[in-house]
């Protein structure tokens, strides 16, 4: 019997390549300082290799500048491209055993318990890891809630659009009204923007996308690509595109632009993108220096700082679970579940045909 226990436990341990010492690493927080990781960094040959999720390059560069000002001996290389690509990419590599990404920060939440499943991420409590709200992060260490987002605000060129006819929920949209006035991502090709319609055509009907869909919308790939439509356009008189629900928020250079929240009992979707460190890492300290930046008080204050909830506890106080428009953690349980998702996807791909036109990444700077 104990052989048998002990040839199952072989067995298991080979086929999840945990080691004898458990399923779970039981590593302690670390004390040290942001100034000691980045001692020990320095001893690594770089450069740190980051895959970060986005729709254009230029949504890296608030880490890139800042993490060149605060840690200028460790070279990072930060590439955006779509979570989607990145996480098939991450997968080949490890498959053809060629692995170069140090840490991953994505929108494609259900790639984190699939890879703790399969040992391929570094157990590692940063500092702060006690003050991360237990809900969002991986309790053994695995993974860890970075920053939020949030798509289904109503986005409008105020030249273009009066006050008064600003929605007041996403029944409005169908309204004849906003016809030709619409620049909206196919949802079928961004799972947070399917997660979105997915939340309203769950309360409307399928009645909802029909009537959006005859008020003719200008369908693009991306969710950078509305406000960077609206912005070409806004000094075309003869175009009517004023509007958006599908970019997480406004051009911060343009003053015409202004955001509204929709009302309870609406709901929009949010969720907080996530990182983890890869097991085979060959530069254990710079990515560890990373997530405990990205996770820092210096690092988030600033985030705090732009209004926005925050992963910390003791910096959010609450705001992250408060707001009655949108649940944070309702995206994590849909992405984990591929087949609804697919479900979904195919629901609008019906409707709206397979995605076509310039990728984001190409579109917009
Ligand atoms: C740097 O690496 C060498 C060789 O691996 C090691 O002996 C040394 O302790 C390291 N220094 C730091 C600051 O980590
Ligand atoms: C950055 O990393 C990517 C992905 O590994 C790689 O394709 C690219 O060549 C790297 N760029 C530089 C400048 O090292
Ligand atoms: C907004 O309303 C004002 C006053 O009714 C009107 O003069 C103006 O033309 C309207 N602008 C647009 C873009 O509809
Ligand atoms: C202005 O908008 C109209 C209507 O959408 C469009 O046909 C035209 O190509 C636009 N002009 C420019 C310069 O983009
Ligand atoms: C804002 O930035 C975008 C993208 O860089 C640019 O196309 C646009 O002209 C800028 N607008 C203003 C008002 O500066
Ligand atoms: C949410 O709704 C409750 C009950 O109406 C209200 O007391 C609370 O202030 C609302 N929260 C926010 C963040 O608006």
């Amino acid at each position: 019997m104990a052989a048998i226990r002990r040839l199952l436990f072989i067995t298991l341990a080979g086929s999840l390549g945990v080691t004898s010492t458990g399923f779970r690493a039981n590593v302690p927080v670390d004390t040290r300082s942001l100034d000691e990781i980045y001692a020990a960094a320095q001893n690594e040959s770089g450069p740190l290799i980051v895959a970060s999720g986005g729709d254009a390059q230029s949504q890296g560069d608030t880490i890139r500048n800042a993490w060149a000002q605060r840690f200028p001996r460790i070279p990072l290389n930060l590439t955006v491209d779509l979570s989607k690509y990145h996480d098939s990419r991450i997968d080949r590599a490890f498959y053809e055993k060629n692995e170069n990404t140090d840490v991953a920060l994505l929108q494609t939440l259900h790639d984190f318990p699939y890879w703790k499943e399969q040992n391929r991420l570094m157990y590692y409590k940063p500092a702060t890891f006690n003050d991360i709200y237990n809900g969002e992060k991986d309790l053994d260490g695995a993974y860890y809630p970075i920053l939020t987002f949030n798509f289904g605000r109503f986005i409008y060129d105020s030249t273009k659009l009066n006050a008064s006819l600003i929605p007041k929920s996403y029944a409005d949209l169908t309204d004849p009204r906003y016809k030709d006035k619409l620049v909206l991502t196919l949802p079928n090709d961004d799972d947070a923007i399917l997660y979105l319609f997915h939340t309203i055509v769950s309360k409307y009907g399928f009645r909802w996308l029909d009537g959006l869909i005859a008020n003719n919308p200008m369908w693009v790939r991306g969710t950078g690509t509305p406000t960077f439509v609206l912005q070409q356009e806004h000094n075309n008189a003869t175009s009517k595109l004023a509007l958006t629900i599908t970019s997480a928020a406004a051009p911060a250079n343009a003053t015409y632009f202004h955001v509204k929240e929709p009302q309870a009992p609406e709901q929009y979707m949010s969720w907080t993108q996530t990182a983890a460190i890869f097991a085979s890492t060959k530069r254990p300290n710079s990515a560890q220096l990373f997530i405990s930046w990205l996770l820092s008080d210096e690092f988030q204050s600033t985030l705090q700082s732009q209004g926005r909830p925050i992963v910390r506890r003791s910096l959010d106080q609450g705001e992250l679970y408060l707001s009655n428009t949108t649940q944070v953690d309702g995206f994590r349980v849909f992405m984990n579940d591929r087949r609804f998702v697919e479900r979904w996807r195919l629901q609008f791909e019906t409707s709206l045909g397979t995605a076509q036109g310039p990728s984001a990444l190409t579109f917009v700077p």
